[in-house]
């Protein structure tokens, strides 16, 4: 049941004490794009996002709203629920921390730390932050300007001092600093693999996982007094949902041992310290890889409510496109740093990269394909130097941006994509297909060939980025819905020469400096 060919990939499942913006959009697309890049090269996927809709914050969000939690819960996540279908997300199963089968595995997880002697009880009294739903020492505490107390993220904290039981945190110090040695990758970048293993080293004290001052989680089992820490509840998902606690699960199984989680580097304490400490602690092998991306700022400035510069995705979608708006995010940052949205570099990327690299390559070899070669694939001739390294340069992609993928580099698949790209617009430029129309007909075929070959596997290589203009490229080219998996990249299924061709349609139509200005992205 095992398979390393397998891949499980999560999102952090979102809290629903707000709306959908840029950077919950941001995590999910990348993570579309690696599961469809994934499937694509015939894994079997399992990509998994949610809600997180446990804790003192919902809880709060809920009663400032003047909603019953559940009822509040179930508006929000609904509206989570239509951005990743707005982002057409190929998600295999959307998990809600509310639902039965999570309360299940959260309980179960409890049920085996309890088991391992991994959790006692006692009392807290220190500072919490709700806004992170974190602890924090005293020593690690800023002032704001009226010198209150304020978390290292800025978010203020209050004295909470309440019966709890804690997790023998202290105790999976070194276990952790072991598997960081042994799993070199399992945290990436490496800048937050540091980060990680100097917290750890800092020494790790044992962490409260349970609250009684509000009700809204899931209770402690056999301590009603008790809910679980919502972070303990939240991180659990990712197990739920392979089917935890049935560890003989096909599922679980089969995607668990391939867990890569991707969350933003606000997350990645959570999700490297405290998570495998959990898992070791109940018996479970920790994830392969956290992968911890960045933050984007909006014209340069920090997202917020008070700024009112949140950009909210539904609208970015509907004024720019969905696949502009997916490369966009992907390729102007490198994955794992912080990065900047505006409007004009939107414009820019959607202009430049899209619509005169790419769109414009197409557009040239199709309807000049259309025009000259009676609407089908041109019939080749012999195929001279250029033309060959050019169909090199096609072929050989897959191979240069299948480990840029695994280890979550989308930006430079992108990259490595467009040298094709603009190498093929430099081979249309210097053959001049255009002018071998007059001059040398059969060669002006050879040369509209390489080029539809080229952009046969430019199409499907693209998939994962802009799945909807690469399907309609697909379909300009009249390749079957069956051969578009990277098992049709190379040769041996190329073109048929005389397969009749659609009209083409562009892909990527300009945009006006202006565009988005007035009706902006931002509310
Ligand atoms: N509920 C927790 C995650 C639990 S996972 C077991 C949570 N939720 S969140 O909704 O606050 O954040 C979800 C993700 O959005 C995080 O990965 C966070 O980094 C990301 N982002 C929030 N604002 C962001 C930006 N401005 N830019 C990029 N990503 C950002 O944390």
């Amino acid at each position: 049941m095992a398979d390393a060919r397998a891949f499980y990939i999560t999102t952090p499942i979102y809290y629903v004490n707000d709306v959908p913006h840029l950077g919950h959009a941001y995590t999910t697309i990348a993570c579309d794009a690696i599961a469809r890049f994934m499937r694509l090269d015939g894994r079997k996927v399992m990509f998994l996002t949610g809600t997180d809709e446990h804790g003192q914050k919902v809880e709060k969000s809920a009663a400032e709203a003047g909603e019953d939690p559940k009822d509040f819960t179930d508006r929000v996540s609904q509206r989570f629920r239509e951005l990743t279908q707005a982002l057409e997300c190929t998600n295999d199963d959307f998990i809600r921390t509310t639902e039965a089968r999570h309360i299940r595995a959260s309980q179960a997880i409890w049920q085996a730390l309890i088991d391992a002697g991994d959790i006692y009880l006692d009392k807290y009294a220190g500072w919490y932050s709700v806004r992170d739903e974190a602890y924090f020492a005293e020593s690690e505490l800023t002032k704001g300007p009226d010198g209150e107390k304020l978390a290292p993220t800025g978010a203020p904290v209050e004295w909470v001092e309440e019966p709890s039981y804690f997790f023998r945190l202290s105790r999976w110090q070194q276990p952790l600093l072991d598997h960081y040695a042994k799993h070199p990758d399992a945290i990436l970048p490496d800048s937050r693999r540091n980060e990680v293993l100097n917290f750890i080293k800092g020494g790790l004290q044992d962490l409260s996982v349970s609250r009684t001052s509000f009700k809204w989680g899931v209770p402690v089992p056999g301590d009603d007094a008790h809910i679980m820490y919502v972070w303990l509840d939240a991180l659990t998902n990712y197990l739920t949902a392979v089917g935890y606690p049935d560890v003989d699960a096909e599922s679980f199984q089969t995607f668990w041992p391939n867990a890569v989680h991707i969350v933003g580097k606000d997350i990645v304490r959570f999700h490297a310290v405290y998570w495998p400490a959990f898992l070791m602690a109940a018996g479970i092998t920790p994830p392969v890889r956290v992968f911890a991306h960045g933050w984007w700022t909006v014209e340069g400035q920090k997202m917020s409510k008070t700024l009112r510069n949140v950009v909210e995705p539904f609208k970015l979608i509907e004024t720019y496109g969905l696949d502009q708006v997916r490369y966009f995010v992907l390729r102007e940052v490198p994955f794992g740093n912080d990065g900047d949205f505006s409007r004009a570099a939107l414009i820019h990327r959607i202009n430049g990269d899209l619509a005169n690299d790419f769109g414009n390559l197409a557009q040239r070899v199709l309807s000049m394909t259309q025009k000259n070669c009676d609407a089908a694939v041109p019939h080749p001739g012999a195929f001279s130097d250029d033309d060959t390294a050019m169909l090199d340069a096609a072929h050989c992609l897959i191979e240069t941006i299948r480990p840029q993928m695994e280890r979550e580099a989308p930006h430079e698949a992108l990259e490595t994509i467009w040298t094709v790209i603009r190498a093929a617009n430099a081979y249309v430029d210097r053959q001049a297909p255009w002018a071998l129309r007059k001059t040398d007909p059969e060669r002006m075929a050879t040369v509209l060939y390489v080029l539809s070959e080229s952009l046969r596997h430019l199409a499907i290589v693209t998939q994962p980025f802009v799945p909807d203009a690469a399907s309609q490229l697909l379909d300009q080219l009249a390749v079957d819905d069956g051969a578009r998996h990277f098992d049709h990249l190379g040769p041996r299924h190329a073109l048929t020469p005389g397969t009749a061709l659609p009209k083409p349609q562009g892909l990527f139509p300009r945009l006006d400096e202006t565009a988005g200005e007035a009706q902006s992205a931002a509310s």
